[in-house]
């Protein structure tokens, strides 16, 4: 197993788990950290005994931002030719479903962060925001645009203006997260939900993944077309033989995710 400095990594049950662990720093995002995030969950997607992730923070903080103190001393000419962030993108190609599991602070990349992965389980400590306005910045890992298309224009511009945060029951209200669960239970919750999906076949959640992320990118007509053509294409799988043959045979599948 790969050694990293800000992050723990542990697989269970066909679930990769990544924990953000710079607690002294309310897991600030720095570029050392999302080296390492994106690189252990490219790992676990190419691994065929992984079929889900749970990324993770403390319990007071899920992620307080990126960095402040690393980007402090930056002028344009620094983040603009290394491209500042860029990397975070690899986090939202990964092609298995993601579960997000926030306690605490998500504000700014933590936020953003959240917004990246699949689904999105609150504990009802969560605080959500993208303060970034308030430091003389913008939301740089697609705050500006995950969370408009998460909760409308009216509380995202409120949310990217003032600064104002959302408790985790508004979040819910709001279409932010999917669950708000007690604090003490959210990490059993997050892994249970993430070992419901990495019980199914891998392939077939692979597709629906990708299918509800069309309708983020594309017209209702091109997504209705991309995801007949996906549905079709489940029938060129063992699973989908599988899953029927079960049902109709009144007894649980076994997936073998082919
Ligand atoms: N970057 C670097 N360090 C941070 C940090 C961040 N985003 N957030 C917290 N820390 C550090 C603090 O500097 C402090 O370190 P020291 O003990 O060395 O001083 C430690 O974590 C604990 O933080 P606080 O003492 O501030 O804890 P608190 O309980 O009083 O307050 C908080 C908690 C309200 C989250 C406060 O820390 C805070 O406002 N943090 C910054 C939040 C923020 O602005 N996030 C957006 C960052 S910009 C961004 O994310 C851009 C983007 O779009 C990608």
């Amino acid at each position: 197993m790969t050694r990293y400095e800000t992050i723990l990594t542990e697989t269970k049950n066909r679930v990769g788990l990544i924990t953000l662990n710079r607690p002294k720093a309310l897991n600030a995002l720095n570029l050392r950290l999302m080296g390492e995030v994106t690189a252990a969950a490219a790992d676990f997607d190419r691994d065929p005994e992984i079929g889900c992730l749970v990324i993770t923070g403390s319990e007071r903080a899920f992620a307080a931002g990126a960095d402040i103190k690393e980007m402090q001393p930056n002028d344009y000419m620094d983040v603009y030719l290394s491209d500042w962030f860029a990397a975070w993108d690899r986090l939202g190609q990964i092609r298995k479903p993601t579960v997000a599991a926030v306690s605490g602070y998500a504000l700014g990349g933590g936020c953003e962060l959240a917004m990246l992965c699949d689904i999105v389980l609150a504990a009802d400590t969560a605080v959500f925001g993208q303060p970034e306005i308030k430091l003389g910045v913008i939301p740089g890992i697609g705050g500006s645009q995950r969370l408009t298309r998460a909760v409308g224009k009216a509380k995202a511009m409120e949310m990217c203006l003032t600064g104002r945060t959302m408790d985790a029951e508004e979040a819910e209200r709001a279409g932010l997260v999917s669950r708000v669960v007690p604090a003490a239970d959210l990490l059993g919750e997050a892994l249970a939900v993430a070992e419901t999906v990495a019980g199914m076949s891998t392939p077939i959640a692979m597709m629906a993944k990708e299918s509800v992320n069309r309708a983020f990118e594309t017209t209702l007509a091109e997504g209705v077309r991309f995801e007949r053509r996906l549905f079709h294409a489940t029938f060129a799988t063992a699973d989908q033989k599988e899953g029927m043959a079960a049902f109709t045979e009144k007894r649980a599948a076994t997936f073998v995710n082919r």
